[in-house]
């Protein structure tokens, strides 16, 4: 299959959406990565996506739509909670993602056979222009070969599955960089299952409480059943082995005992000081840019043939949150407390 680069003027846009109608897949810019679409109306194409990126069928996707009618209009959920409803004033169109019981017109390759669906409102606008175009909601995780970094650019899309979806929309790099929060409306109190670009502290200035479900910042035990599928994956794996260095004492102790194939994921002001490669994520108070830069640079440091990276380990709280989460998983859990050295 030839795989169409297409830009995001109306004519292209116009393009994607009829690709979409007809049952094609098409990798669409969104704020946070970038997704591989298809119509969420449609089993049969909603098959076609997890056999591009290699998903296993059990993992659930989210459906995109152009505005909070679309809920509604294409009966999504069969519930839509008051708090589900306030948190969409607030922070839809956005990365926030939400569960709710699912309504008919869900097809069960969407749900991956759970009575739930996600949904989720981006706000690029080009991601509103192509769901709006396709006149269908989106089934769309991360366009990445399963296992690999969430892709931020066309280009990191292409790399993956050039010749094996029918089209990618390049809407330049993601403003975000990480993938959408997730939270699951569902139980009386709301769980946080994934952190992302919508923090915990500001959700939970809109309607109280909410819980973080275990799986966000630890490991689960093997027999653990996951909230979210997703988290029981191995996930954002780069080739190298990645271990998170926390505490203060980082430069001295990766100057200390990395090798010659090794490198540090790092901050700009690290650079200088450290004498081995070196890849940074941005100044080390600039917590969005961290956020947004984190995955290409792991895909950088795929292409070096680096054998382990010593990663700085970000503080857990706001969009760090996310930054952790998603690096902890990079690690496979695992982290170098100096302070405990
Ligand atoms: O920012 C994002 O959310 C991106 C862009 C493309 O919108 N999409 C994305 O999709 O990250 P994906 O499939 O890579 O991650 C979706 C996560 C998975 O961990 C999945 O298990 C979980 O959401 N999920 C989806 N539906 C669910 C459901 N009904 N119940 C629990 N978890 C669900
Ligand atoms: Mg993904």
């Amino acid at each position: 299959m030839n795989t169409l680069l297409l830009c995001d003027n109306e004519n292209d846009i116009k393009q994607a959406g009829e690709i979409l109608r007809n049952g094609g897949l098409v990798g669409i810019p969104t704020e946070t990565v970038y997704g591989l679409a298809a119509n969420a109306l449609d089993g049969a194409a909603v098959a076609g996506i997890f056999k591009a990126k290699g998903r296993p069928m059990d993992n659930p996707l989210i459906v995109h739509i152009a505005e909070i009618g679309d809920i509604e209009r294409f009966n999504l959920v069969a519930d839509f909670p008051k708090k589900a409803k306030l948190l969409a004033e607030r922070f839809w169109s956005g990365p926030l993602t939400m569960i709710m019981p699912k309504g008919s017109a869900i097809p069960d390759e969407v749900s991956a056979g759970l009575d739930t669906v996600a949904i989720r409102f981006p706000e690029h606008k080009t991601a509103q222009a192509i769901i709006k175009a396709a006149g269908v909601p989106l089934a769309a995780p991360s366009a990445n070969i399963s296992g690999s970094p969430s892709p931020t650019s066309a280009a990191h899309v292409m790399n993956d599955l050039n010749g094996r979806i029918d089209a990618v929309v390049d809407g330049g790099e993601c403003r975000v960089g990480l993938e959408s929060t997730v939270i699951t409306m569902v139980p009386d109190k709301p769980r946080l299952l994934r952190p992302g670009g919508i923090t915990v502290e500001q959700i939970e200035s809109v309607i109280g409480a909410v819980d973080v479900d275990d799986a966000v910042l630890n490991q689960l035990d093997e027999n653990a059943k996951a909230a979210s599928p997703g988290m029981k994956y191995k996930h954002y794996a780069p080739k190298a082995r990645v271990i998170l260095v926390r505490g203060e004492g980082y430069i001295d102790y990766v100057n200390k005992n990395a090798g010659k194939n090794d490198a540090a994921l790092c901050y700009n002001e690290d650079v200088e000081e450290l004498n081995v490669r070196s890849f940074s994520l941005g100044n080390s108070e600039d917590i969005d840019i961290q956020a947004q830069k984190l995955f290409d640079r792991l895909r950088q440091i795929d292409g070096e043939n680096v054998k382990t990276v010593y990663a700085r380990c970000p503080k857990p709280d706001g969009v760090g949150m996310a930054l952790y989460n998603r690096l902890i998983r990079a690690a496979g859990f695992e982290v170098i407390d100096l302070e405990k050295l």
